[in-house]
């Protein structure tokens, strides 16, 4: 099977020593991915941001691997963006709080709080990524977002605005009612539910925000992306962390998909769906969202092959257990 420039729309690199350990496993199998920035500080200004960029392209690049760069979230004038603009490919909301590197988040919803910015995002069509989540009980938390996805749809026509890793068939239904609402959806998110998280001895590498939900959600997901939907792009939300601090009393949300991502894909739309609609979710409906074109192309061939997944990662300071570690898997990637 053969996939023209695959693209992940939604991956944590962090920096430093695991930047140099996941970036290459990461970049691999993909012509781009969209690049968080909650790092520690936050990517609030360009000067940072091209930094962090250099030192992404610097591990990765023999993969030919290009990074579209994110801002988080905070007020920023017109001034800022129009020369932040050529730089970023989006910028990212984060509710205070509610995740991992996200305190300078934002607190205060209010339309006249948010407006200067996000009309001067839509005036330089400067996409929005929102990780939408309240803080009420931990099933309802996306659902009870959307009041606010509504109230960013109708203030912002001219707003792109993309719920990540969407994990309800709320969301899912959300999607289709405002034509300005896209969405990312993960890999681990047409996997699991909540039952495979903690229905028998917790499972700590499973843990993410959001939280896998009911088997009804999971089948609403898969469907749109099963059948490519055209508003939904994948976005792995690949995100590692050392494996002390996933095995721990208070462990850190995120999973480390990236590296087998294509792979379990692959397998996935082979057994529900088609390589034509996999083309689809893993880069043509992305490319078409957002305008998105290459200079050159980067074709990875996945083989039928049997193999297994590394029961870890790791360099001379971290440590890292992948999603499904120590599993056996069908495709294996070429490139
Ligand atoms: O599980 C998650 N991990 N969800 C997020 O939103 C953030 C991410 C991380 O950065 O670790
Ligand atoms: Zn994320």
């Amino acid at each position: 099977m053969k996939l023209k420039n695959p693209l992940d729309m939604h991956l944590h690199l962090r920096d430093e020593s695991m930047l140099k350990l996941v970036a290459p496993l990461s970049t691999k199998d993909f012509r781009a991915a969209v690049i968080m920035p909650n790092l520690v500080p936050p990517l609030c200004d360009i000067k940072s941001l091209k930094a962090y960029k250099e030192r992404i392209l610097k591990v990765s690049n023999d993969n030919h691997f290009t990074p579209l760069m994110t801002l988080f979230f905070k007020n920023y004038d017109e001034k800022f963006l129009e020369n932040a603009k050529d730089e970023i490919f989006a910028i990212k909301l984060y509710p205070a709080g509610i995740t991992t590197n996200s305190e300078n988040g934002i607190s205060n919803f209010e339309i006249e709080t948010l407006k200067p910015t996000l009309e001067a995002m839509s005036a330089l069509n400067i996409p929005l990524l929102v990780h939408g989540e309240t803080n009420d009980f931990v099933m309802d938390r996306e659902s009870n977002f959307s009041k606010i996805y509504e109230k960013l749809a109708k203030n912002f026509k001219n707003l792109k605005i993309i719920m990540e890793h969407i994990s309800t068939k709320t969301l899912c239904k959300l999607l289709k009612d405002y034509e300005n609402l896209y969405a990312t959806i993960t890999l681990h998110h047409l996997i699991l539910t909540l039952d495979d998280v903690i229905g028998g001895k917790m499972k700590p590498h499973l843990f993410c925000k959001p939280i896998a939900k009911t088997y009804e959600d999971k089948t609403a997901l898969c469907e749109l992306a099963f059948n490519a939907y055209e508003k939904v792009m994948f976005g792995s939300d690949s995100a590692p962390h050392p494996k002390d601090e996933k095995e721990c009393c208070g462990c850190a949300a995120g999973i480390f998909s990236a590296p087998i991502a294509l792979s379990v894909l692959a397998e996935l739309f082979q057994k529900h769906s088609n390589q034509e609609n996999l083309q689809k979710f893993i880069s043509d409906n992305a490319c078409k969202i957002h305008n998105l074109s290459f200079k050159e192309d980067k074709i990875i061939t996945l083989d039928n092959e049997n193999w297994q997944v590394p029961n870890e990662y790791k360099n001379e300071n971290e440590k890292i257990i992948p999603f499904m570690a120590g599993e056996n898997l069908r495709f294996q990637v070429k490139s």
